[in-house]
């Protein structure tokens, strides 16, 4: 385990839990950081990578966190509909088959994918081997989650429903948290 990553981990799933109001409970503190939670290392299984496919696969972890960022700003703004155009595009079932991930021309505001230009449109299909039948699971529930808040956040749009708004975002969340739970990663030897 690197010390460096695992804090960069258990920020993200700290924020990601302190955020989203995520039901998952961490059984223990990491030393260094009482007050950050962490996931115990020996429940996670570790999956071998080759090196270049790793740093994109978390290089595109990094723009899905940026793109939760950026649909917290949205709602917040009051764009039902653009929120919904970014969660159905970049982390919907169309994103999921390594689609276009299309980025559109006035989402100034939204993660430019030209910031991660090693992020190629086959890297979901690349990892596929490399994902146990478990993971592959929680990764469609996350782009299922994304595609059904897309639904709630358009029917939003005209009601300003907030509060199912957010819960379709928080259900969507949870699946990150869900999968970091289970998952780490380390460089193929
Ligand atoms: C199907 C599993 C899965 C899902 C779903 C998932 N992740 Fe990840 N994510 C991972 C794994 C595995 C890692 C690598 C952890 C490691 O190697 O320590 C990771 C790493 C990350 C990182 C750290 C990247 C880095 O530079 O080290 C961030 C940030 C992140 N994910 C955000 C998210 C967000 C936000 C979502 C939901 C929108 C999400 N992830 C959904 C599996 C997943």
């Amino acid at each position: 385990m690197q010390p460096i990553k695992s804090t960069v981990i258990t920020r993200t799933l700290a924020l990601t839990l302190l955020f989203y109001g995520a039901s998952f409970q961490p059984a223990q503190a990491d030393d260094n950081t009482n007050a950050t939670p962490s996931i115990p290392h020996d429940m996670q299984q570790t999956l071998q990578i080759p090196t270049d496919l790793r740093m994109r696969f978390l290089a595109h972890m990094r723009q899905n966190f940026g793109l939760v960022s950026d649909l917290q700003s949205l709602l917040a703004a009051g764009d039902f509909e653009q929120a919904a155009d970014v969660a159905e595009n970049k982390l919907g079932l169309k994103a999921m088959n390594g689609g276009s991930n299309p980025i559109s021309p006035n989402t100034a505001q939204v993660s430019d994918t030209t910031a991660f230009p090693r992020i190629t449109p086959n890297m979901h299909a690349q990892m596929l081997p490399y994902m146990p039948s478990g993971m592959q699971a929680i990764a469609k529930n996350m782009h299922q989650a994304a595609s059904h808040f897309a639904e709630v956040s358009r029917a939003a749009a005209a009601t300003k429903d907030y509060p199912a708004a957010l819960s379709a975002l928080s259900a969507m969340t949870s699946q990150c948290v869900a999968c970091h739970a289970q998952y780490t990663t380390e460089p193929q030897r």
